[in-house]
């Protein structure tokens, strides 16, 4: 692999056991002033001493986020819809490989909607934009199955994620599900969990401690952490989690 692809993937994904937190605060790009992301300064920047890469788009990490902040930061690069849409498919990519290195991406990343009407349009736009990537050795991370109609079922992933990684993206992510493994098993990339709309804190850890255990390289969480009533509490547990080998209950009772 090259070295800077390596490089910078081994930041996002630590080398100490292959496991990543990943903060994603990205939903403005098609959702806007999503709660919780409505004052970064004050919400998310406190909590990025807890986390090994940020999630978000180049209008955010500019205007909210200090230069000086180290942490590696994932961008997201596709856009053009929004959730006023029947249709979240009809995306593109919205930011250039220059503009990346510009920002110090350590990795890109752009969602594909398989089984959508723009289907065709996402695969491309992934497979162009990873040709962009190995030209500087960028990783692209692939996002899957976000949308509101469709069965989250291994059938379904597996299909989605080893479609991301057959178009070369170095990670995939996607949501979780029964027999998980087999989505995690049938792709030969990592593959990390995203956390879905707000639940309990001990589900949103029961689903980072079942993801992880059956095979997840860790989470790309976004609403389960900044809006929960203890955000630094809950990424501090989603750590523990991912990082130490905490079950959910464990990880809740010392951390919540
Ligand atoms: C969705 O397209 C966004 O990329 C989010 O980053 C993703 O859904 C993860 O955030 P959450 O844990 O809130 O679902």
């Amino acid at each position: 692999m090259d070295y800077g692809l390596k490089n910078r993937l081994s930041r996002i994904i630590k080398p100490k056991d292959n496991r990543t937190v990943m903060l994603a605060i990205d939903h403005g790009y098609f959702m806007g002033p999503t709660s919780g992301l409505e004052d970064i300064k004050s919400s998310i920047v406190p909590l990025l001493p807890y986390a090994d890469s940020l999630m978000l788009t180049r209008g955010i990490l500019r205007s909210q986020v200090d230069a000086a902040i180290d942490i590696p930061i994932v961008l997201r690069v596709s856009g053009g819809t929004s959730i006023l849409k029947d249709d979240l498919s009809d995306e593109d990519i919205a930011v250039s490989m220059e503009d990346a290195i510009r920002l110090n991406a350590s990795a890109v990343a752009l969602s594909i909607f398989i089984g959508s009407k723009n289907e065709r349009q996402g695969v491309i736009n992934l497979a162009r934009l990873v040709d962009k990537g190995n030209r500087y050795g960028i990783p692209v991370l692939a996002v899957t199955a976000v949308g509101r109609e469709m069965t989250r079922d291994a059938r379904y992933l597996s299909l989605a994620v080893r479609i991301a990684a057959e178009m070369g993206a170095s990670i995939v992510k996607t949501y979780y599900c029964d027999d998980f493994e087999r989505v995690v098993d049938t792709c030969p990339v990592p593959v990390i969990v995203a956390g879905g709309k707000k639940t309990g804190e001990k589900q949103a850890l029961e689903l980072a401690y079942n993801a992880v255990k059956n095979g997840a390289a860790g989470v790309d969480m976004g609403r389960n952490i900044f809006q929960s009533g203890k955000p630094i509490n809950m990424i501090m547990a989603v750590r523990a989690v991912v990082h130490d080998g905490l079950t959910a209950e464990e990880a809740y009772g010392t951390k919540l």
